[in-house]
């Protein structure tokens, strides 16, 4: 969060850029800014654009229309292997039958540097990925976190400007993937290289980002911090795919008050230049008290007597779905970290609270 965006250089700029296919547009008149050092994050659903878009900046697809620079020059007519970038793909595509070191000295050696300047920086490189004295084994004798690291190493080698990361985490299980974006973005704080990394997984973006755009049909829907896509998104689009949320449908009565179709009535904080309407409200399961004593929600703009229907226990990240007594409307709850209401059984009865500020609603 540091980087600054006011200061720093601007290291990739996209300007108009748009990419049709016969008649699909993949990528529309899209523009975006990445300050140098920081960590910039593409995140969208599959198909919309966002491999179109980075082999573009990449070099491997033409623009239809707009330009690309890096580090303050045109791409414009210049080929991938020229311009100051490197890609780390989803699929590794390390070469099996050479050593770690070969694979990480690939491109050195391309670049004519000798043997001993090839192995001295590709063991200073995969000392910095944190797999020190590993050049002499082979591919095959890797794990799949390590084989990640070997193909982050084998481009950072090359010290491009910009480094492109196309769900570089896709192939891993989950485990390995939740252990790896920590070190990633550690990585990128301790290399300063700006880093572009695309994903559909909006934790691995709220992690590991200064920056993220939030992708949707070949545009950017918003480009923000991760804590203002999370805590004020701009559109339905957004609310609904950063992070988890209760979603209702439903029509504005009022500026200040939200009906679902399922007929619940919701104060909620106007976010929107609305009075009436169709509406999408949204509703973080983390933002909802829950409480067995309906005095303890007394406080609360939203209060909502709810029959619990399914614990759903899973340590921290436990949540309970209820259904509202009235409207029969269901609702994610999170429980509190500190086990309180883990012992809720289906059929008792509970109170909720919400606060008006935390509906967010969005008209259409
Ligand atoms: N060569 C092509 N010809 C026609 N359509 C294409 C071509 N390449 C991509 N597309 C289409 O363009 C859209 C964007 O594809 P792209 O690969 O950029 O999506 P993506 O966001 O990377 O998706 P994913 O998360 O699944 O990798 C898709 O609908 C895809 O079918
Ligand atoms: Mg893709």
């Amino acid at each position: 969060m540091q980087t600054s965006s006011n200061t720093a250089p601007i290291d990739l700029s996209v300007q108009e850029v748009s990419k049709h296919y016969t008649n699909f547009t993949a990528v529309n008149r899209l523009s975006l800014d990445v300050p140098k050092g920081s960590f910039f994050s593409i995140l969208g659903p599959s198909g919309c654009g966002k491999t179109t878009l980075l082999r573009m900046i990449a070099g491997f697809i033409t623009p239809d229309e707009g330009d690309i620079v890096i580090g303050g020059k045109s791409m414009r007519n210049v080929a991938p292997n020229r311009r100051p970038v490197n890609m780390v793909f989803q699929h590794l595509a390390l070469f099996p039958m050479m050593s770690v070191g070969e694979n990480v000295g690939y491109g050195l050696a391309r670049r004519g540097l000798t043997k001993g300047e090839i192995s001295k920086k590709a063991d200073a490189m995969l000392e910095r990925v944190g797999l020190p004295g590993i050049a002499g084994k082979r591919i095959d004798q890797l794990s799949g976190g390590q084989k990640q690291r070997v193909a982050i190493a084998r481009s950072l080698v090359l010290e491009p400007t910009l480094l492109l990361l196309d769900e570089p985490l896709g192939a891993l299980d989950l485990k390995l993937r939740e252990h790896m974006k920590l070190e990633l973005k550690q990585l990128q704080n301790e290399v300063g290289t700006t880093f572009v990394y695309i994903t559909h997984d909006q934790s691995e973006a709220l992690v590991m980002s200064d920056r993220v755009a939030v992708m949707n049909k070949g545009q950017f829907e918003q480009v923000g911090t991760p804590q203002e896509l999370y805590y004020h998104p701009k559109t339905a689009f957004v609310a609904g795919f950063v992070g988890n949320s209760n979603r209702l449908e439903g029509v504005l009565t009022n500026a200040a008050e939200g009906k679902t179709a399922s007929g619940l009535t919701l104060a909620l904080t106007p976010t929107q230049p609305a009075s009436s309407g169709a509406t999408s409200m949204f509703i973080r399961p983390e933002t909802i008290a829950l409480s067995r004593q309906e005095t303890e929600i007394a406080s609360f703009a939203n209060r909502l007597p709810c029959k619990v229907e399914t614990l759903f226990f899973d340590g921290a990240n436990s949540t309970v779905q209820v259904k509202e007594v009235a409207t029969g409307t269901q609702l994610h709850v999170a429980l509190p970290h500190t086990g309180q209401h883990s012992d809720l059984v289906p059929g008792e009865t509970v109170f909720i609270g919400i606060r008006a500020e935390h509906v967010q609603a969005f008209q259409g």
